[in-house]
């Protein structure tokens, strides 16, 4: 892409080609499907049905934040609240891939069921070049591939059997790409970690229930709070990612006078130039002693352990589904 403004007339066109009626368009709050969404807008306007789902596996605070960003971008986006369909797909499910796969189906049937509703077969997602090069599908073009590294979309790819049609006008282009579109459009960057599409379920180890996500959604709260914190006091320069993980093991701590089993949590603070590769952050002890200290009072009886996760990527990876 050389000329941003020459981008987005292209795209409202072939926008304008791809779908002839309508189309349901899925944002998810970053940047990508802000601007698919905001190129679907002005292609097709009121024909384009911008939908956010709320899964349940968001982090505390995080439709609201979402909400705000759409209205400063300028996009229409309706919220769709869809916490009981994700939870009871994934009941009695610990196999990490099968809970991508899982999840990935529930957002397909819930956009299925959407754009039934208004009468269309059109997804539009704000996909990117990085997106199927690391799911090993190939381009427009049909250029490069690369074995499968996960089933790494938000939505995990469409499967065989479904009846929707996908459009990607951001397919070729990689993120500084998109971030120069988002400018010529207005649309101002997030400026939030990377959060992935399957939310929290990746970072919940095992089963994920309705109990298991609260403890990880107060878990995650806590590290960022404490590490933005730390970074306004100068105590730790901003990192790339930084979350807590709950673990599905058994562990014994005391409350009170008595002896308890509780689970463990894992802290994890990476520093990254494109999530490809990524180092563990050397944390000063005293940020992460306030962040265990919290943790396990804020979930006494449940959480009884706070670990340190330096382990780099590779051979690690930045989440640990
Ligand atoms: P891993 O864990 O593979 O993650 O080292 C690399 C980066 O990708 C994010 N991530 C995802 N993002 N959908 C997304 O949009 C996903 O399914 C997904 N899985 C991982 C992860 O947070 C890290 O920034």
């Amino acid at each position: 892409m050389n000329d941003p403004a020459e981008f987005v007339r292209h795209a409202i066109e072939r926008l304008r080609a791809d779908v002839p009626e309508r189309a349901i368009v899925a944002a998810s709050g970053g940047i990508d499907s802000t601007v698919a969404a905001r190129l679907a807008e002005l292609a097709l306007g009121d024909r384009a049905r911008c939908l956010f789902v709320d899964t349940g596996l968001l982090r505390d605070g995080e439709v609201d934040r979402v909400r705000a960003y759409f209205r400063e971008s300028g996009t229409h986006v309706q919220v769709v609240p869809a916490e009981d369909q994700f939870l009871s797909a994934l009941e009695g499910v610990t196999d990490p891939e099968d809970k991508r796969v899982r999840i990935g189906h529930t957002f397909i049937r819930l956009f299925e069921h959407e754009a039934a509703r208004i009468r269309t077969d059109r997804l539009i997602q704000g996909t990117i070049a990085p997106d199927w090069i690391e799911s090993g599908g190939s381009g427009s073009d049909g250029s490069a591939k690369r074995d499968t590294i996960k089933t790494h979309h938000n939505v995990g790819g469409i499967p065989k059997d479904s009846t929707l049609r996908l459009v990607e006008p951001l397919r070729d282009l990689y993120k500084d790409e998109v971030r120069a579109v988002a400018q010529e459009l207005k649309i101002p960057d997030p400026l939030r970690q990377p959060f992935p599409g399957p939310g929290l379920a990746v970072r919940v180890v095992g089963e994920v229930t309705a109990e298991r996500l609260r403890r990880a959604r107060v878990a995650n709260r806590i590290v960022e709070e404490e590490v933005e914190r730390a970074i306004r006091s100068n105590e730790l320069a901003r990192p790339w990612q930084y979350f807590a993980v709950l673990l599905p093991v058994r562990t014994v701590g005391v409350l009170g006078d008595n002896r308890f089993h509780g689970e463990a949590v894992s802290v994890r603070i990476v520093d990254s130039i494109d999530a490809m590769t990524a180092r563990s952050v050397a944390l000063p002890h005293a940020v992460g002693a306030r962040i265990a200290e919290r943790i396990t009072r804020e979930l006494a009886g449940e959480v009884v352990r706070v670990l340190y996760d330096l382990s780099d990527k590779p051979p690690a990876t930045i989440e640990w589904e």
